[in-house]
């Protein structure tokens, strides 16, 4: 049975980002659970179906590899004048905080005919499916883009091609006891509806 659009809408606006320490470390995410985000997922548009995304799972003792890798790309792309030993210990701390973190990649499949660009919208709105099959799990999901993911270290860590990108680390798990889902806003959509009339109507 579909969602009504009402039911739709208010999914919709119930995702927020929830950043690792607003989640439960002690409560894992069963793997199936994992699978069926990431199979909505694929659920995508795409163009020319090239389905040009990698997942890259990491839970339990797998985080603290991810945490080492991330630790050297950030003093490996930090100039030094920019170096900040409290983000470090963020990168070392936010990875275990969360039972899940995603890797998601823009796999380059599309050859000359299909740009870049558009792979890499496309694993954007793959992205949202999981972040909304998330939040319709009652799970908490975050997405963060720090500039260490493009880092020569990170790239070969994921075992990236050259003309893939990962875009972006997604935090997944169960809500902590007590947390007050964050709220949020937008401007209001009128402000961001152009309505073309005819040309001379
Ligand atoms: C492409 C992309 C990259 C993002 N990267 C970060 C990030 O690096 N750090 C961060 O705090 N939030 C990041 N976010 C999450 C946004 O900050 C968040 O979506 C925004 O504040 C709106 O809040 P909401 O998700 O609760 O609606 C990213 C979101 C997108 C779509």
């Amino acid at each position: 049975m579909l969602p009504t659009l009402a039911q739709t809408t208010a999914l919709i606006r119930h995702r927020r980002s929830i950043k690792p320490q607003d989640l439960n470390p002690a409560r894992g995410v069963e793997r199936e659970l994992v699978v069926e985000l990431i199979e909505n997922a694929t659920w995508a548009p795409n163009h020319g179906v090239t389905e040009p995304w990698r997942f890259h799972v990491f839970q339990d003792e797998a985080r603290h590899e991810l945490v080492r890798e991330m630790e050297r790309a950030y003093r490996e792309v930090t100039p030094a004048a920019e170096f900040r030993e409290d983000k470090l210990q963020k990168i070392g701390t936010n990875p275990l905080l969360a039972p899940v973190v995603i890797a998601c990649v823009m796999e380059r499949h599309g050859g000359a005919k299909i740009p870049s660009i558009e792979e890499t919208e496309a694993l954007a709105c793959a992205l949202q499916n999981l972040m909304l099959s998330a939040t319709a799990a009652g799970l908490g999901s975050y997405w963060s883009s720090p500039p260490l993911l493009d880092g020569a270290t990170f790239r070969a860590f994921l075992n990236l091609g050259p003309e893939d990108r990962c875009a972006g680390l997604i935090y997944i798990g169960w809500p902590r006891e007590g947390l007050n889902w964050p709220r949020s806003a937008r401007a209001p959509v009128a402000e961001k509806i152009v309505w073309r009339a005819a040309a001379g109507a």
